[in-house]
């Protein structure tokens, strides 16, 4: 597929450097979109760089057709790659401080894209401790910077500072793209949120699940170079982007009517609270009355264990558990009738505050009991974690 990449061109007497990039780009057949900043047009015409990069540019985050026709948040999002080509020195101080104040800036912020940037400035404002610092904190962030060799700068003095050459930045790019991923060609169907079951047309039963740890758990698959299906509850959360498929259910039987039209061949996690049961829900709005109506309640369909018994099984079935008590000897029971292999148990104790939060701690248990502990950590920490520790060792 045609790889995507973002160009921002920011003030600095290197601009130039980066049309003859856009046009190695475009020869090897990359898409390139293009942001310049307010100086950056004064070094280079935003018509020399829409003619090489054969796309608009775009330069206003309050222009408002490129709002309706490519808002800012859907450039943020589209590309597979952002590089910010030549960076100045008070373009890096920006975004390492949050600063959000043009289009190029804001577009930034609101990416998960890899970013890499290609600096260039005079050697004293490279070294200066304020840039340094800039610099290290946007690395330990995991934005990658390409550095020139030493040599002469533009305003005469010799150093570090120089931008690296656009071959040098293409090389870079390519390998970008060229790493393979641990998870590629691993097909991954996740579940997440609650389900409501409806008791009548306005009201239903439901639990406190946000959704939070199967979305992030999607997110980081998808990193890892895996096809993901996120089959989601209802929840306010944004959907993920770069899915294979993604499906909004609201109840139970919806959402294993949608896991059996989706059964990947390998990797199924069931991170959803399905609510356990369903109520004989009534046609119209119950009536409030001095008598308090009674419910029936029936059981839902078990999701994980249709799956796990399911003839087109997965090859690694993993269930989540949320357990007020008891956390060990409940999850095992769970595993075992469920037939998944590998269980997820949190406790979700008053306490522990787990739905909803952006922390979370787990048990990780198999068939002869918990074999990794992870300790309290931020969910985004915790999905990596389980990709790395639990789903990449099944896979190799
Ligand atoms: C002739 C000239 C050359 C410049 N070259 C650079 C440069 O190479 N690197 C840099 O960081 N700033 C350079 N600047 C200063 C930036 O253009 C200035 O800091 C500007 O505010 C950057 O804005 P931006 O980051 O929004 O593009 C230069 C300014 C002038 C007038």
């Amino acid at each position: 597929m045609q790889k995507k990449i973002l160009i921002i061109i920011t003030g600095s007497i290197a601009s130039y450097k980066a049309l003859y990039l856009i046009r190695m780009l475009k020869e090897k057949k990359f898409l390139i979109n293009v942001i310049m900043t307010k100086s950056a047009k004064k070094f280079v015409t935003p018509l020399s760089v829409s003619s090489l990069s054969e796309s608009k540019v775009y330069d206003d985050l309050f222009d408002l057709t490129d709002e309706t026709e490519m808002g800012h948040i859907k450039l943020a999002k589209m590309h597979d790659l952002i590089l910010v080509m030549p960076a100045s020195c008070h373009f890096i101080a920006k975004i390492s401080n949050g600063f959000a104040d043009d289009l190029a800036s804001t577009v930034l912020l609101a990416s998960k894209t890899k970013v890499l940037i290609a600096p260039a400035m005079n050697i004293n404002m490279f070294n200066n401790k304020i840039t340094q610092k800039n610099i290290k904190y946007l690395e330990s962030l995991d934005y990658s910077f390409i550095l020139g060799n030493e040599g002469k700068l533009a305003c005469g003095d010799y150093g570090l500072g120089r931008m690296a050459e656009p071959e040098d930045v293409l090389n870079f790019i390519n390998i970008q793209f060229s790493k393979t991923k641990p998870l590629e060609g691993i097909k991954a169907l996740v579940t997440a949120g609650p389900t409501h079951e409806p008791i009548d047309p306005v009201r239903f039963i439901s639990n406190k699940s946000s959704g939070i740890q199967g979305y992030l758990l999607a997110e980081e698959l998808i990193l890892n170079g895996a096809e993901v299906s996120l089959i989601s509850g209802p929840t306010n959360l944004e959907i993920p982007s770069n899915l294979s498929n993604f499906i909004r259910v609201e109840t139970a039987e919806e959402m294993l009517k949608a896991c059996l039209q989706k059964i990947p061949k390998d990797l199924f996690i069931s991170v959803a609270a399905v609510t356990d049961w369903k109520v004989k829900a009534n046609k119209h709005k119950i009536k409030k009355s001095p008598s308090v109506p009674k419910l029936k309640l029936l059981n839902n369909p078990d999701i994980l264990k249709s799956i796990s018994s399911h003839k087109d099984r997965p090859r690694l079935v993993i269930g989540f558990a949320a357990e007020t008590k008891n956390l060990e000897e409940n999850a095992m029971k769970k595993i075992k009738q469920k037939k998944c292999d590998i269980i997820i148990a949190n406790n979700v104790s008053k306490t522990k505050n787990v739905f909803g939060s952006p922390m979370n701690e787990v048990n990780v248990m198999n068939h002869k009991g918990t074999f990794l502990k992870i300790k309290k950590m931020n969910k985004k920490k915790l999905a990596k974690k389980i990709i790395k520790e639990v789903i990449l060792p099944s896979f190799n």
